[in-house]
């Protein structure tokens, strides 16, 4: 106020100065006393403005935009403020809006506050929980997302604040109806049966022994259990017995062209690669590819095992030895097993090759890993 008094003292003597009919005396400062109209400012500050019987004070900023300041108040828009109406939420019952939805579901819902200023207006959640996958979008005007499958009642106040910070809130409540993902129809694949849960996933499904995948979708029959992709079976998942000089395990990948050549070569007919697939599999075939035509395996035998120390032949139809068909170009011979056995280690034993060369080949196997059956 000190600033101020001492502004008002220089007007007021000013005042006193230019016009002679402003008396000025030792009560006060400055005295204007013209027919129903009093001015005061006394030397302790004290400063009257009044207006006669009847008649108003007007104060009147610049009409561009000029304000008038009380205290560093903005007293034009303190006003429209305090006129300001609070936005008024569309008719809805006594106790709020209701929704029924079932999980899942996409919800799409108008935030729908009426502003009499026509401002803008910001929606938020002031209380309780909206269900979890739910929020405002980005416009600030709607609720977005997915429905929860849970069955589970929500209520939460939304506030809708107008520019005149003036709002209004209004209670959301929101029934959620546990979806059953099975019906009417089921998303599992090729025979699987549909399980509703409502757990971490809305469903499982417990595909038939020759799918897998989460909607059973991947054929085992002829899914690579990936031997020919290194990001899937390292080299150091791929071993061999007896081994031909530098035409190592890892080299015996289906389609393999690098290292020392086109495939892993054995010595002799006791000479084995080895695939460990890292975890349990379905195996239901084998796809092999020779080196060469001369280095090649016209024929092998299958053993295999879930602890890498007991191995099992793979059997044939008529209970022995299964003698599967090798081929001695580099186009992929594909066989299947009469039955599909489980194991994380494979081995290729070589039967027929060429009597003047080695065995050599290039392998992959096809099935599906049992942890991706997603069986409940
Ligand atoms: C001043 O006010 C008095 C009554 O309050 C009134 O009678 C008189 O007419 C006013 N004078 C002028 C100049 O307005
Ligand atoms: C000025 O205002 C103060 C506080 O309102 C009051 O106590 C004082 O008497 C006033 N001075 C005069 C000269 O009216
Ligand atoms: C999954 O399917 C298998 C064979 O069809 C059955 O034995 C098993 O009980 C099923 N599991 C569930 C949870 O339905
Ligand atoms: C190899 O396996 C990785 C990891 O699973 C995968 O991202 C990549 O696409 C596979 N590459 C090919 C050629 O299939
Ligand atoms: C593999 O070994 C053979 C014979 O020892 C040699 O001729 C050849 O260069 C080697 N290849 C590679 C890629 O090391
Ligand atoms: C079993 O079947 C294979 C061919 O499928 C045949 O070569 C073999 O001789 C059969 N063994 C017996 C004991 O019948
Ligand atoms: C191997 O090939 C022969 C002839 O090429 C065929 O008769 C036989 O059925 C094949 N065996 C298997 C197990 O596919």
């Amino acid at each position: 106020m000190a600033a101020f008094n001492n502004r008002l003292h220089f007007l007021v003597l000013s005042f006193c100065f230019l016009f002679s009919f402003i008396a000025c005396d030792n009560g006060g400062i400055l005295q204007i006393h013209y027919p129903n109209i009093s001015l005061e400012a006394d030397t302790d500050g004290n400063v009257t403005l009044q207006s006669g019987a009847d008649a108003s004070v007007y104060i009147v900023p610049g009409t561009n935009g000029g304000s008038v300041y009380f205290e560093g108040e903005d007293l034009l828009h303190l006003i429209k403020v305090i006129n300001g109406l609070p936005p008024v939420w569309k008719e809805h019952s006594a106790t709020g809006f209701f929704y029924t939805a079932f999980g899942g579901e996409t919800m799409n819902v108008k935030l729908e506050a009426l502003d009499p200023e026509n401002g803008k207006m910001e929606y938020r959640v002031v209380a309780g929980t909206m269900p979890p996958g739910l929020r405002i979008d980005s416009s600030g005007s709607r609720i977005i997302g997915q429905v929860p499958d849970v069955n589970a009642i929500y209520s939460f106040t939304v506030r809708a604040t107008n520019t005149n910070d003036k709002y209004a809130d209004a209670v959301f409540r929101m029934e959620i109806i546990e979806r059953n993902q099975c019906i009417p129809s089921s998303p599992c694949q090729h025979g699987g049966f549909c399980v509703d849960t409502m757990g971490e996933t809305p469903y499982v499904c417990n595909c038939t022994e020759q799918y897998s995948g989460v909607n059973c979708e991947i054929p085992c029959k002829t899914n690579s259990l990936g031997v020919k992709n290194a990001s899937v079976i390292p080299e150091a998942m791929m071993s061999a017995f007896l081994t031909r000089e530098n035409y190592t395990a890892a080299d015996g990948r289906l389609d393999s062209s690098g290292g020392s050549g086109k495939g892993w070569c054995g010595s002799n007919a006791n000479s084995w690669l080895q695939i460990d697939l890292g975890r349990l599999a379905r195996v239901f075939g084998a796809i092999s590819q020779s080196y060469s035509s001369t280095y090649y395996t016209g024929s092998y035998q299958m053993t295999y095992s879930t602890d890498g120390t007991t191995f099992n032949d793979v059997l044939g139809n008529n209970g022995t030895s299964l003698v599967l068909n090798g081929t001695s170009s580099s186009s992929h011979a594909v066989s299947k097993l009469p039955d599909p056995i489980t194991a994380r280690f494979v081995r290729f034993h070589p039967v027929s090759y060429s009597s003047s060369h080695y065995p050599c080949l290039r392998v992959d196997l096809n099935g599906c890993y049992v942890d991706t059956d997603n069986n409940p």
